[in-house]
């Protein structure tokens, strides 16, 4: 788990909720996932709580899920969902029991991406849906100045976005060829890559 790696920035996470990126990336997020009925929607790698107020506005039931305390804590205090201390590949839900399960910028530092598809794989009930937003592999940290200044994001909200288009240590980049075999060999069906924020790749799938 990068617990560590987080654990001092949760401010920053909940700061950039704000931002007119976050608001393009669950847009982006929410369209992939497509109309689900109201019912429980989770969200792993959660931060301060990404995709939280805008399944709440659906009528989902929200859950939480973070490898780092502090931003469990984060989203508890700031949305007043329950939020579970947790890794992404062992979550703390039975089998079949999710209608949603959504995550932003956590599958590309999960040690191994594959269990925690195989994971939601296995918490979604047949026909839920599953969408993934990560960062696309030719995104640099001078497209995220260029994207910051078009959205007209600038002091620590573009600090954070560079950040985030940052190769850090020991994390993944994916082509979509190969975000595609992953979601595959997860299990999940009907895969749909999209290209969106000038660096994101949104991927979504159904469970069978
Ligand atoms: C780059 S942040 C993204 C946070 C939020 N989703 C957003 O888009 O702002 C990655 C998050 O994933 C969490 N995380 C890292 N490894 C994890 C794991 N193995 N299981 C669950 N969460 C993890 C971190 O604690 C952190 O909150």
């Amino acid at each position: 788990m990068s617990r560590t790696r987080f654990s001092e920035r949760a401010p920053e996470f909940e700061a950039a909720l704000a931002t007119p990126f976050h608001h393009g990336v669950v847009d982006a997020v929410e369209a992939a996932i497509g109309e689900v009925a109201p019912g429980v929607a989770i969200e792993v790698g959660c931060g301060a709580g990404t995709l939280v107020d805008a399944w709440r506005t659906r009528g989902h039931r929200v859950i939480g899920v973070d490898a780092t305390f502090e931003m469990c804590a984060a989203t508890r205090v700031r949305a007043g969902v329950l939020a579970a201390c947790a890794d992404a590949c062992r979550l703390p839900f039975a089998a079949d029991s999710a209608d949603v399960l959504a995550s932003t910028f956590c599958l590309q530092i999960v040690p191994d991406p594959g269990a925690a598809l195989r994971e939601a794989a296995r918490v979604l009930r047949p026909g839920g849906r599953c969408a993934i937003a990560i960062q696309a592999p030719d995104w640099t940290e001078s497209g995220a100045f260029d994207l910051a200044a078009r959205l007209g994001m600038v002091g620590g909200d573009c600090d954070h976005l560079v950040r985030i288009a940052r190769v850090a240590p020991g994390s993944w980049r994916f082509s979509t060829e190969e975000l595609r075999a992953l979601f595959a060999d997860s299990g999940l069906e009907d895969i749909v890559i999209v290209r969106v924020m000038a660096g994101v790749l949104v991927a979504s799938a159904t469970a069978p």
